[in-house]
């Protein structure tokens, strides 16, 4: 198990409590509409976690399609499995693994990948193998928060900091050789080359640009 696995294991479900916070819905909204799933389609989340999208991938695709969540934290994984057994989806499925080498056979319409890039050593990589299992015309989605670049934000900018700082694994250091919100920007930034010079490429940010949304067609 690695630090990553440990930390949302142990955090399970604080971390249920934040991702279905007021507000946290609507930019989950976003995502899946930047989806543009229809009925029956088969849409798969990379890092689904505790399924806080879920139910806005379910209503898109409705009874006829396909949600798939992947993830390789158990305790994550758990918290999402009983929320689709509380709803009684029978076309929802978690599967445990790796999103950077996922254990999907495409092409699958859509890919959705919701606060995790940040977390994977080699985003753009691993991005452009998501891009590879969608059909083409289908759509990928990338929500993140990073540090916000908008002036107005500014005085928010050490809270975020810290809760980077307290929400990324391990929580037990006070000092960091280098700052955690550093590799965040990085990889958030990295992720989105994959899809920058893709059709329909579009972007949109909430919360004074604390919260980034991209997305984009295949070609
Ligand atoms: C911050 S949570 C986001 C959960 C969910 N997507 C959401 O929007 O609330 C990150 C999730 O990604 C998962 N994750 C990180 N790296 C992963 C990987 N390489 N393979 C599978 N899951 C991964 C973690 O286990 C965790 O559940």
């Amino acid at each position: 198990m690695n630090e990553a696995q440990a930390f949302y294991g142990r955090w399970a479900g604080l971390y249920d409590v934040v991702a279905t916070f007021p507000g946290v819905g609507s930019w989950r909204e976003h995502a899946a509409a930047d989806l543009d799933l229809s009925p029956g389609d088969t849409v798969v989340e990379m890092g689904c976690g505790t399924g806080a999208n879920l139910p806005f991938l379910r209503e898109r695709v409705g009874a006829s399609g396909t949600v798939v969540g992947v993830d390789f934290t158990r305790g994550m994984l758990d918290r999402a499995a009983a929320r689709v057994e509380a709803k009684g989806w029978e076309n929802v499925h978690l599967v445990h693994g790796d999103a950077t080498a996922p254990p999907i056979e495409g092409p699958v319409d859509a890919v959705l990948g919701s606060f995790v890039v940040g977390m994977v050593s080699e985003p753009a990589r691993v991005v452009e193998g998501w891009c590879a299992l969608v059909r083409p015309g289908g759509r990928i989605a990338l929500l993140d928060a990073t540090r916000s670049t908008d002036p107005r934000a500014r005085p928010l900018d050490a809270l975020f900091r810290l809760f980077v700082a307290a929400s990324a694994p391990p929580t037990t250091r006070l000092r960091y050789p280098t700052p955690p919100w550093k590799p965040l920007d990085d990889r958030v930034t990295a992720a989105r080359e994959p899809l920058e010079d893709r059709p329909e490429y579009a972007h949109e940010e909430f919360a004074l640009g604390f919260v980034r949304l991209s997305s984009a067609a295949i070609e």
